[in-house]
């Protein structure tokens, strides 16, 4: 039996991820998701797994290099899927050095430990490990508002905000680890993703949540920057399609052709939001266009991402399943469905589920 070694299990992609990898293997996989909860990791995300004898959770740090050697000591460990990190530009604005700590050195000690595990006398490497760096679109900085511009695994890194410059820090980590010792590793750069589970600081969790209380919905700039959103269960499939049949060393870039202005998506929303909610119910009244407030700019914001995902379709057969449309209602019936979630993130009081689960 295979066993995976994910990190960040309990964030937003990692958590989509493992449920997914449940539902397409069963009990044919392992999976020992390695998360230090932060803020981010929320161990609620992982409810419905977390009784499955081939599932196990352990709370470290990708930092403390004793704590991951020994989870590499203590199983036989086939794949590394890595996306911890610290995800949100905005905090990496205000705070940069958990970014370069988390995301760099904590990609390091995960290359490292990997490397330890799996390295043979010879300097080659057992058979059938493979490490994949989670990585994102944000590495090659900013296009223009040019709809034939995109970006391409040969563009070049251009990174602007401290997160994407300490991503691209990690990426060129894991190219070095490939160049130099032949380490068995792809990496993944993909777009924004939205779906189940995510933290209500990111535009699209934070707009549902803020137009059902009626709050305002504040916009960055003159709202035309633009995103290429992916439904987030596509982006688990791109890494399960990289990791079966992807080249090793190879870079992959994930995305699914989508790309709207931050005011464009906040329109949807408010529209989905309209229809979807039952005529008594008193929201209703509250969800409109007047919630939006413009306000000061991201500094540095990225003006435009768009991804070709050329390759990984040509090479790999992968295609986006979901389009914008269905995926935006699947994601808002989910916040329906998980108002007590939405709650205790907001009110911080998901921090406590640890404690009670794991004493
Ligand atoms: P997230 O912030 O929701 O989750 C991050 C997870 O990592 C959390 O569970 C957190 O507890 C854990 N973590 C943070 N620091 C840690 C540490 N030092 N040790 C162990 N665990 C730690 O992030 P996400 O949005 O799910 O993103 C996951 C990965 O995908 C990241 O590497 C991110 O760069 C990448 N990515 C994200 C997007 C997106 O749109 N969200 C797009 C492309 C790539
Ligand atoms: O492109 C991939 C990246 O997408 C990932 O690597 C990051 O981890 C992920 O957080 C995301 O980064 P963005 O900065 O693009 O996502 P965010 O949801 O923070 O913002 C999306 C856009 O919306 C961006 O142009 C800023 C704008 N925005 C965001 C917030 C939170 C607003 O206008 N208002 C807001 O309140």
């Amino acid at each position: 039996m295979r066993t995976y070694l994910v990190t960040g299990g309990a964030g937003f992609i990692g958590s989509n991820y493992i449920h997914y990898m449940f539902e397409k293997y069963g009990d044919d996989i392992r999976i020992i998701n390695v998360d230090a909860l932060t803020y981010a990791g929320n161990l609620e995300n992982l409810k419905a797994v977390e009784n499955r004898p081939n599932y196990t959770f352990v709370k470290a740090d990708i930092t403390d290099k004793d704590a991951i050697g020994k989870i590499f000591a203590e199983n036989d460990i086939d794949r590394v899927v890595h996306f911890a990190a610290e995800s949100h530009v905005d905090r990496s604005i205000r705070n940069p050095e958990v970014f370069v700590k988390t995301n760099v050195i904590g990609t390091a000690v995960m290359l490292n430990c990997a490397k330890a595990a799996w390295e043979l006398p010879d300097g080659g490497f057992k058979e059938d490990k493979k490490f994949l760096h989670v990585s994102t679109d944000e590495v090659y900085g900013s296009l223009p508002d040019d709809e034939n511009a995109f970006f391409y695994e040969t563009s070049p890194y251009d990174p602007h905000s401290p997160y994407s410059a300490s991503k691209a820090g990690s990426d060129m980590l894991v190219k070095s680890y490939m160049d130099t010792y032949k380490f068995p590793a792809n990496i993944t750069n993909c777009s924004n993703n939205y779906g189940p589970f995510q933290f209500p600081e990111k535009l699209i969790p934070l707009i549902i949540n803020n137009a059902l209380q009626g709050k305002k919905l504040p916009v960055y700039g003159d709202g035309k920057n633009v995103r290429d959103w992916l439904y987030v269960r596509d982006h688990a499939k791109a890494i399960d399609m990289v990791q079966e049949k992807g080249k090793l060393f190879e870079t992959y870039n994930v995305g699914g052709h989508n790309e709207k202005q931050n005011i464009e998506i906040i329109e949807i929303i408010l529209e989905t939001l309209q229809e979807m909610l039952p005529d008594n119910d008193p929201r209703k009244a509250h969800v409109s266009k007047e919630l939006i407030t413009y306000v000061e700019d991201r500094k540095g914001h990225d003006r435009r991402y768009a991804i070709a995902p050329d390759k990984i379709r040509a090479d790999l057969g992968w295609e986006p399943e979901t389009m914008f449309k269905d995926g935006i209602k699947l994601t808002i019936q989910w916040y329906f469905e998980n108002e007590d979630w939405m709650k205790r993130v907001t009110s911080g009081d998901y921090q406590k589920y640890y404690e009670e689960m794991y004493q």
